[in-house]
Order: structure tokens, then sequence, then C-alpha cells
């Protein structure tokens, strides 16, 4: 099965093309193969550049980039996957009236939009998936409107996928060559979710059905970085500005040596762990980042060199609890597999001590974290999550699919 996927959730304008095969739900036999993916095309662009000097992600901003930003990636991933061919093909009347009217909110995606379809053959594309949230609603319209345009002009069906889905299931997959393995996943699944917008522990006890089991009772981890970066100065997105700077810091640590005194002076930086000891599984960041606010406020002279281990203290505090929590989690569910999904998981630091303390306290759980360039957003955990609805059929009639930025796994 050929899956196109459309994400548009953030600030990334995201295509991907898959070729999927296997079934998730049927067979988890132990050893049998469940599902493998190829990806065939993948195309991103990211609007960070645009964004920065408003210090995050400017909505309206956000959308009108997609919409100038669809057409030429989708050419470019169905050119990737050998899909694209030149031909004229007539529109009816009717259809053109129809997409106008579902592109009529994207003005400047319409015509780049009717023109393509005008001009190319109907790909071998078997459905279309698209984010329909969580994110930012103005940005996930544009990428609905766009998959219902192509759905329509392809007759085609659509899969909406839950971003988080995407995100879970991105990890679940593991990199063999060209292909993408989803396999011997031992239930019962805990997956902590940490990105902008959200900080989850979700357990998974079967394909596809979730029990949230702790959040974040404020901000969420990557929103945390970011916002601290911004105290320490550094540009949006700021959670890899942090990483940068702790792992210089980390690294001028390993070689200094012990008696150095300027260690002892400096690097006494001490931010509280929230919610640590607390018996529930939910976590909270605002404290956290009210801490870094005074310490700043109380250290008003900070050199370089001591902002790089405030980054190195909020970072390891951050992981503390992260882990703490999960640990606790994992001890109390007997989860089997443990996921890390959403853009945070691409922090160094995290990898880390997730890697490390698997190792030493749950050797017996196997830890899956994505790949680097599948752990922040794109398309081809969209296509991974819209594969696994699509097998089962879960495919949404156009008119009932709305954007809900708010919208829970769980
Ligand atoms: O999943 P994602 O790409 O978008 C959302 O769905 O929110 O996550 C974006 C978040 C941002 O807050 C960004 O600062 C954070 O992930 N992030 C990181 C790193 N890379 C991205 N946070 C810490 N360390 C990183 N290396
Ligand atoms: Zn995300």
């Amino acid at each position: 099965m050929n899956i196109l996927a459309v994400e548009t959730s953030c600030d990334e304008t995201a295509l991907a093309v898959l070729e999927c095969r296997g079934d998730l739900l049927k067979g988890l036999g132990a050893g049998e193969q469940s599902a493998v993916c190829t990806v065939l095309g993948n195309a991103l662009l990211s609007q960070v550049e645009i964004h920065r000097e408003y210090g995050g992600v400017f909505p309206t901003l956000a959308k009108r980039e997609h919409a100038k930003n669809l057409v030429p990636l989708l050419k470019a991933a169905l050119e990737e996957a050998e899909l694209l061919h030149e031909d004229t093909q007539a529109i009816s009347e009717e259809t053109r009236d129809k997409i106008a009217i579902i592109l009529s909110r994207e003005p400047e995606l319409c015509e780049p939009f009717l023109d393509f379809i005008s001009e190319s053959e109907r790909p071998a594309i078997d459905a279309i998936a698209v984010t329909t949230g969580p994110g930012l609603e103005p940005a996930l319209w544009v990428g609905i409107n766009f998959a219902k345009a192509l759905a329509l002009a392809w007759q085609k069906p659509i899969v909406a996928v839950n971003h988080m889905e995407g995100h879970i299931l991105s990890a679940l997959a593991s990199q063999q060559g060209e292909a993408l393995l989803i396999e011997n996943i031992q239930f019962p699944v805990l997956a902590l979710l940490i990105s902008g917008g959200h900080t989850e522990l979700i357990l998974m006890k079967e394909w596809l059905h979730y029990e949230l089991i702790g959040r974040t009772r404020d901000d969420a981890v990557g929103e945390a970085f970011d916002k601290v970066a911004r105290m320490l100065g550094l540009p949006y997105p700021g959670g890899p500005e942090i990483s940068r700077l702790a792992e210089l810091a980390r690294r001028k640590d390993a070689i200094r040596p012990t008696s150095n005194v300027g260690r002892m002076m400096s690097y006494t930086f001490k931010l509280p762990r929230p919610m640590l000891h607390d018996a529930t599984y939910d976590f909270s960041f605002a404290g956290l980042k009210t801490a870094v606010l005074y310490l700043l406020k109380n250290n008003p002279k900070m050199s370089e060199e001591d902002t790089k281990h405030v980054a190195e203290e909020f970072e390891s505090a951050v992981a503390d609890v992260l882990w703490k929590k999960t640990a606790r989690a994992l001890a109390e569910t007997g989860a089997r597999t443990l996921v890390i999904g959403g853009g945070v998981s691409a922090n160094v630091h995290i990898r880390r001590t997730f890697r490390e303390n698997i190792a030493c306290e749950y050797p017996e759980v196997k830890l899956r974290i994505p790949d680097l360039d599948l752990a922040t957003d794109n398309a081809v955990m969209i296509a991974l999550a819209g594969f696994c609805r699509a097998i089962r059929k879960d495919f949404s009639a156009p008119d009932s699919i709305i954007a809900n930025g708010n919208v829970h796994l769980a």
C-alpha cells in the first residue's frame, strides 16, 4: 500500500510517500515481522528561520508558509518516489469548483494546486494520511484542506492521523537498510511523549489503544526548553541550543581536573527537580523555569561559561525528573517496551540518560528512541500511523475531518 502523508501541525511543512506492507494488528507472534515500510519520497521544509524573529511560532505566518510550500513539496516527494508523471488531465468544471471551495481559505494554494492536478497523472497512491491534531489549528487546516482537495482530485480515501500517534510509531520503527521495520513489539508499551506541546506518559497494552497515566500540569518539556533558552538569550527553537551549550559544559567538566578551584566556585548552580517524589506520574516544569529566572536575576553578571553551566543544570534537572517518573511507571505497569517520542527525544543528554539507566536498572525493558531525523516533526511518522489506520480501513469521510488543536490520544 502506498501512503502519501501530509504534516503541517506546527512550523514544518512535510510530505512523504511510503510503501508499506504487513499488518501490525494481526499475527504479532514472536519473531514475526509485523510491518515493513520503505520511504519512497520525503520532503520537508522547516520555517524556523521565519519564526525566529518572533521567538516562537507565529500561527498566521505558519499557515501562509504551509500554503506556499505544499505543492512544491508534493512535487518533490512524488518525484523522489518516481511517481510524478506529466500528463494533461481534464478536470471537470464541477471538480474544479469543489476544489476551489475546499481551498477557499488558502487562496495562494488554490491556483498552483489546480495547475499541478491538471498537469500530472494520478500517482499510484492508495491513501492520503493527514495530521488533524494536536497542533496549531490554522496550520493544521491548511494540511487538511490540501488532503481533502487531493482526495477529491485523485478519488482516494483519507486517514486522519493524531500527531502523537505518529511520534509513537516513528519510535517503534527501526531502520534496517532502506526499510523501516515495526516488529517484535512486546506489550505493554510505555510511551514518554516529550514535545513542544506535550509531556505525557501513555500506556499501550495493545496496538493503538492508549491510556494516559501521567502528564504535565503546566508547561510541556519542549516549551520549558524554549522559554529557558529565551531567558539565556538563545535563539528559537531553544531545545537544540540548550543541548549544545550543556554538552560543551559537560565536555569541559570531563577534561578539567577535579582539583580546579574555578570548577568548585562557578558550578554551584542548583535547580530543583519538581515533583520528583510525588506519588503520581505527573510532571511540572513551570517551577523549574521560574527557578532559572531567579537564578539569572540573582546572578546578573553571568559569563558565557556560567550560561553553559545553567543550561547543563537545567537539562540535567529535566532528564532526572523524566527518568525518575518513567522508571516508576515502568516498575508499576510492568511495561516491556519503553518508547520516547516527540521533538525533545532528539536531546542527546536525555537519550543518554535513558539508555544508561535502562541498561543498568531495567535491562529486560526494550528501549525505542527514534532516529534523529524521525524525532522532530516529519511526515514519515504520519505515514506510519496512517498505514496502521488504513489497514484497519479506518478512513474518514472528508466532510467530517476537522482540525483539533487539543485532541488527546487517550
Ligand atoms: O515534536 P516537535 O518537533 O514539535 C511539536 O510537536 O511540538 O517538538 C518541538 C520541540 C521544541 O520545543 C524544541 O525546542 C524541542 O522539541 N527540541 C529539543 C531538541 N530538539 C528539538 N529539545 C531539547 N533538545 C533537543 N535537541
Ligand atoms: Zn511533534
